[in-house]
């Protein structure tokens, strides 16, 4: 077994150096490097406390503040050495700073651990991803509220089963993908409020005996609030957990969504035009513009579905407190946001540019027998019991599926077979017009009520 020697910040209990692949093995720093910014914050916020609760003198601390920056520079100019043998991005930082401030560099790691470094990096971090990722949901948002404004009066089949069922609004449809948004942006907020707890302070696991003032580093860092207990200070991940929910409640939506502009754009339904900029053609078939963005947003679900599972199994078997499993938190959780913001982002430079084909929509909601649930409603109003009414609707259907005629373009002789109740203001009722506006309720699809809607949506993102 090869044994060559690596870095070690333990290495006075150890008689021989870590094996080189178990060091590749349990080394993190290939992924959590990305924290490096997070991990200098808070750094930079615990040296401030330990001056002032005077444990480092103020020009230890100004040193390692001045060395952490320019750590920050070194890597964001690309120029820092990254070592697998220093194992994470906080050995990694911290080797750096002795490297370049001497012996006080090896003082910032005073009364604290690893275990509260990683927790609170992770933190800070993933409230900065929510951040970008609720703008982005508020950016989709507002491209679906301009669509349903400008398509407020534009007609489509709305379906269930997936079989024509009663004309919508296209803005109304629209706008129920709206709903889901402000749902799942809700959801995250409220996670953030628990990924903004700090658990810097909690050390290895139980505190430590430095008199640390932890509403110092609190208040320097942003968090809303102290971590109560130090063991599941270090051990909590219920936040990654909780936003991998969110965030897979999001996707789901999203590829709902995917689904169905992937049905829309298929010369079956042939509902809206996607540009050509988030399509691709085929390399053998010339006729191909296949709907790429939406199919792969789809696809994607099922990843951040999997950082949700990944993170419970991870969690389930854990006794208190820190343990070495943790590490495995980070790449389900950062490919989560990453796909999530990344869909996002497509969906928010789309959704502005689809094109819906008006009167493709607006003739399959008339093929389909659309306003049959109106006819039925108008016999309800002459006095018939609803019951009656399907059943009497149900055999004009069914003549006219047989003539080839929609509801409306029967004559009122022929509609008269099937009620004698049937008289001339009946055709008021079976346009496609008269069957939205009909629906003139809060969260009914008459076009009036979509502009409502529009309205009412503009004022909960102007208040976000
Ligand atoms: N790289 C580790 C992680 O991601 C940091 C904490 C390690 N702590 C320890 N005691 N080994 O969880």
């Amino acid at each position: 077994m090869s044994a060559e020697k690596t870095n070690q910040s333990w290495g006075g209990r150890f008689s021989e150096p870590v094996d080189a692949f178990v060091a590749r093995f349990t080394a993190s720093v290939d992924f959590d490097k990305r924290l490096y910014r997070h991990d200098i914050m808070g750094s930079i916020a615990h040296a401030t406390m330990l001056e002032q609760a005077g444990v480092l003198s103020a020009a230890e601390r100004d040193a390692i503040i001045e060395g952490l920056t320019q750590i920050q520079g070194e890597i964001e100019a690309g120029q820092f050495d990254w070592r697998v043998d220093l194992e994470d991005v906080h050995m990694n930082i911290e080797a750096r700073l002795t490297d370049r401030i001497g012996i006080t560099g090896k003082k910032l790691h005073t009364g604290r651990s690893r275990n509260d470094q990683v927790a609170t990096d992770i933190r800070l971090w993933l409230r900065d991803e929510i951040d970008t990722i609720l703008a982005e949901i508020t950016r989709l948002q507002q491209g679906l509220l301009a669509q349903a404004e400008q398509h407020a009066e534009v007609i489509m089949p709305g379906f269930t089963h997936l079989q024509t069922a009663q004309p919508v609004s296209f803005g109304h449809h629209l706008l129920a993908w709206f709903e889901m948004l402000s749902r799942d942006h809700e959801r995250l907020v409220d996670c953030r409020t628990r990924v903004n707890r700090m658990p810097l302070g909690s050390a290895a696991l139980a505190g430590t005996t430095y008199p640390i003032q932890r509403e110092i580093t609190c208040r320097l860092l942003g968090f809303e609030a102290i971590g109560g207990n130090s063991l599941d200070g270090v051990s909590d991940r219920d936040f990654a957990i909780e936003f991998c929910a969110a965030a897979s409640l999001a996707m789901m939506h999203l590829s709902r969504f995917s689904e169905e502009l992937v049905l829309w754009t298929s010369a079956q339904f042939n509902f809206i035009e996607l540009p050509d900029r988030f399509c691709t053609g085929s390399s053998i078939m010339p006729q191909k513009k296949n709907p790429d963005v939406p199919e792969l947003v789809r696809g994607k679900s099922g990843r951040v579905f999997g950082a949700l599972m990944g993170l419970l199994t991870l969690m389930k078997g854990q006794p208190l407190a820190y343990n070495k499993d943790n590490q495995e938190d980070k790449e389900p959780l950062f490919d989560a946001a990453d796909t999530l913001r990344d869909s996002l982002r497509a969906f928010a430079d789309m959704v502005p540019a689809i094109k819906p084909r008006i009167e493709v929509m607006r003739e399959a909601a008339r093929r389909g027998f659309s306003t049959a649930t109106d006819l039925a409603d108008y016999l309800v109003r002459k006095g018939l019991p609803f019951r009656d009414c399907h059943e009497i609707v149900g055999h004009a259907v069914k003549y006219g599926v047989q003539s080839g005629k929609d509801l409306a373009e029967m004559s009122l002789d022929e509609l008269r077979q099937f009620s004698d109740q049937i008289t001339d203001d009946v055709f008021a009722v079976l346009t496609l017009e008269g069957s939205v506006n009909a629906r003139d309720h809060i969260g009914g699809t008459a076009p009036n009520q979509v502009r409502a809607a529009v309205a009412r949506g503009k004022a909960l993102l102007a208040a976000r």
